[in-house]
């Protein structure tokens, strides 16, 4: 009998991999319960991104001489495990870019000021990242397009229904959504939502820097047309993320940034550009944070994403089971089966600040703060929460240490 093997992921011995865990912060040890914000950063990858530097760093796709050479390798090898890594059917496809934010705005400057104009309907959520959601917001202004959010409800899950009489006001061209929400855990669907959107002769653009640490992204499954992430938030270094498009899209679109290494040729009278995907990457690169993107890719792809994917499930059901016992925690966001590793809640009566303050003279650290929400924030009634979010190196232990914590808060604040 064909047994399916499922294998666990071994978060204490895989803490060892990170360095930063090797130090105490106020005494004591570190509970790095803010991976949504960014990740940690393993040895392999801090290594390889010294090994590139110590042995083959140069600018990409400029000289002919040897080392120039094995830097440009090295960082379209980086550009070829991305590819694999979401599933794109083409690595011209792939374009780098600082993080998933320019990716964004990439999308909706050379796509959306070009496309858009009065009558049309660029469509959001109120579960936006304000990434995915500003930016979409100043090209409806600029082209006169009329801008929409589809609400949330009371578990902070997206209300399809509200749909059709979005798609009454106008031409629907644009849909943007998260994936997987940074605020609320909130698992989307991104895949009904491609497919409404496409039904309108819209285009979907999804934004999946809070999805691509946690599970596998394929571009293709999805049916959308446009996907950003950022290397940081997948044990990757900060200053690198990707942005994916549809080639026909991508080939179509005015460049974003102008300059050095996009053009095909410069003349007084004119510029032409180059192909794909240089046409989008102006300047020199983020070279050795490519390369580092590509080693920390390396490391997520040996743990596996489904055993991450189940480990953060389990530690999201064993921190809501925890605080649901308290009756001084108010939570939000779905039930643990539908959401990411993401906790948001709120000590009655205690500012998410001073509640993130005492719990780090604890070592806990934990996100306090609007997250880049505010949309989101004024929907839930509040100006901020508190959230605690885990990754593949987090531990029950950790969570134990936030509701003990989280007693000391109430006991002196509360
Ligand atoms: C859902 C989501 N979108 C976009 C971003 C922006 O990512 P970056 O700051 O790396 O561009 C974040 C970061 O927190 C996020 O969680």
């Amino acid at each position: 009998m064909a047994v399916t093997a499922h294998p666990k992921l071994d978060a204490k011995r895989l803490r060892a991999d990170f360095p930063i865990f090797d130090q105490n912060i106020n005494g004591k040890p570190l509970a790095y319960l803010d991976s949504a914000v960014t990740a940690q950063k393993p040895r392999q990858m801090i290594e390889a991104m010294s090994e590139f530097y110590e042995t083959s760093y140069g600018n990409v796709h400029r000289g002919v001489y040897a080392l120039s050479e094995r830097a440009t390798a090295a960082f379209e090898g980086a550009r070829q495990k991305i590819r694999a890594l979401i599933n794109a059917p083409d690595a011209r496809e792939v374009i780098f870019t600082r993080n998933a934010t320019e990716g964004l705005n990439l999308v909706a400057y050379a796509w959306g000021l070009t496309n858009l104009g009065p009558g049309d309907l660029v469509v959001v959520t109120e579960l936006e990242h304000h990434s995915n959601y500003v930016p979409w917001q100043y090209v409806a202004k600029r082209t006169g397009a009329e801008f929409r959010m589809i609400p949330i409800g009371e578990s902070g899950e997206l209300e399809l229904g509200a749909l059709d009489e979005i798609a009454r006001d106008g031409q629907v061209k644009i849909v943007a959504n998260n994936l997987v929400s940074n605020a609320l855990g909130t698992i989307n669907p991104v895949g009904a939502l491609a497919s409404w959107a496409h039904e309108q002769g819209a285009i979907m653009v999804v934004d999946a820097a809070q999805a691509a640490p946690h599970r596998k992204v394929d571009v293709q499954a999805l049916g959308c047309d446009f996907v950003a992430l950022s290397a940081h938030k997948m044990c990757g270094p900060s200053g690198v993320g990707v942005v994916w498009g549809r080639r026909e899209l991508l080939e179509a679109m005015e460049p974003f940034n102008l300059g050095g290494h996009m053009i095909r040729k410069v003349e007084f009278e004119e510029t032409t550009w180059g192909d794909l995907p240089h046409k989008f990457e102006a300047g020199t690169s983020p070279i050795a944070e490519a390369v580092g993107f590509g080693a920390a890719i390396d490391y997520l792809t040996e743990i596996g994403f489904d055993a991450i994917e189940r480990h953060e499930h389990e530690l999201a059901g064993y921190a809501l089971g925890r605080l649901e016992e308290l009756p001084w925690i108010e939570l939000y966001g779905p039930p643990a089966d539908r959401r990411a590793g993401i906790v948001a809640f709120n000590v009655t009566g205690v500012h998410p600040h001073d509640v993130a303050q005492v719990l780090d003279f604890d070592g806990v650290a934990i996100r306090a703060g609007h997250h880049c929400c505010q949309p989101l924030m004024r929907k839930l009634g509040v100006a901020a929460t508190n959230r605690a979010s885990f990754y593949l190196y987090t531990i029950p232990e950790e969570i134990d240490r936030l509701v003990d914590g989280l007693h000391k808060v109430k006991k002196s604040l509360g």
